[in-house]
C-alpha cells in the first residue's frame, strides 16, 4: 500500500488569487494539487488548460500536479501539459482511441500515466493495461462539477481495483475522486484508497491546515 496523498481539487478554489491559494493548501499539509481539464465536449464544463499548469510551476509551485483530462481526444493536449509542468496525467478510456498508445505517449513525456474509471465503466477496461500505469484513478461522482454527493457503489468498485493492483505487486496508486469528505474518507480508505482527492469538501473551509489534518487522521485510524 502506498503512502497517503491528499490531493486538492483547485476546481473549488478561488481563481481570482489561484497562486495563493495553491500556496495556502500545500502549506496546510496537502500532497498533490488536483487540476481538472475540462472541455466542455467530453463533459460539460469549461476549466483551464496548460497555460494555467505553467504558470503554478512559475508561480514557484514544486509539488506534483496531477492533471485530470476530461477532453476528447486526449493525445493532442498531452505533450502540451508535459511541457508545462505536470506529473502526473491521467485520462478517460472513453476519451482516447487507442487506450494503450495514450499511456505510452504520456510517460514518453516522463509524466506518469493514469486511467480514469467513471461511476459506470468496467473495472475490465484495466485488463492489459493495468501493469503500465502508475496510478488508477475511480470517480465518484459523474465527471464535470465539483460539489457532487459521493456514489456508494464506487466502495465495492475500490475493493475490486485494490485486489487488481495488488496482484501486479506493483506500486501503482489507486486515487479517488469527487464527494470526498472528512466524514466518508476512513470508509473509502478501507476500501483501498491511498490517493484522495477533495475540491468542495477543502476549499469550502476557512481552515486548510484543519481539515487536511482531520482527513490524513481519519485515514490513518
Ligand atoms: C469532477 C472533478 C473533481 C471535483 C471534485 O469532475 O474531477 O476533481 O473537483 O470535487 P468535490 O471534492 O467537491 O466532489
Ligand atoms: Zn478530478
Amino acid at each position: 500500500m502506498q503512502s497517503t496523498v491528499i490531493a486538492p481539487s483547485i476546481l473549488s478554489a478561488n481563481f481570482a488569487k489561484l497562486g495563493e491559494e495553491v500556496d495556502n493548501v500545500l502549506a496546510a499539509g496537502a500532497d498533490w494539487v488536483h487540476f481538472d481539464v475540462m472541455d466542455n465536449h467530453y463533459v460539460p464544463n469549461l476549466t483551464i488548460g496548460p497555460l494555467v499548469c505553467e504558470a503554478l510551476r512559475k508561480h514557484g509551485v514544486t509539488a506534483p500536479i496531477d492533471v485530470h483530462l476530461m477532453v476528447q481526444p486526449v493525445d493532442r493536449i498531452v505533450p502540451d501539459f508535459a511541457k508545462a509542468g505536470a506529473s502526473v496525467i491521467s485520462f478517460h478510456p472513453e476519451a482516447s482511441a487507442h487506450v494503450h498508445r495514450t499511456i505510452q505517449l504520456i510517460k514518453s513525456l516522463g509524466c506518469q500515466a493514469g486511467l480514469v474509471l467513471n461511476p459506470a465503466t468496467p473495472v475490465e477496461v484495466l485488463d492489459y493495461v493495468l501493469e503500465d500505469l502508475d496510478l488508477v484513478l475511480l470517480m465518484s461522482v459523474n465527471p464535470g462539477f465539483g460539489g457532487q454527493s459521493f456514489i456508494p457503489s464506487a466502495l465495492d468498485k475500490l475493493k475490486r481495483v485494490r485486489g487488481m493492483i495488488d496482484k501486479t505487486g506493483k506500486p501503482i496508486r489507486l486515487e479517488i475522486d469527487g464527494g470526498v469528505k472528512t466524514d466518508n474518507i476512513a470508509q473509502i480508505a478501507t476500501a483501498g484508497a491511498d490517493t484522495f482527492v477533495a475540491g468542495s469538501a477543502i476549499f469550502g473551509q476557512s481552515d486548510y491546515a484543519g481539515i487536511v489534518r482531520r482527513m490524513k487522521d481519519a485515514v490513518a485510524g
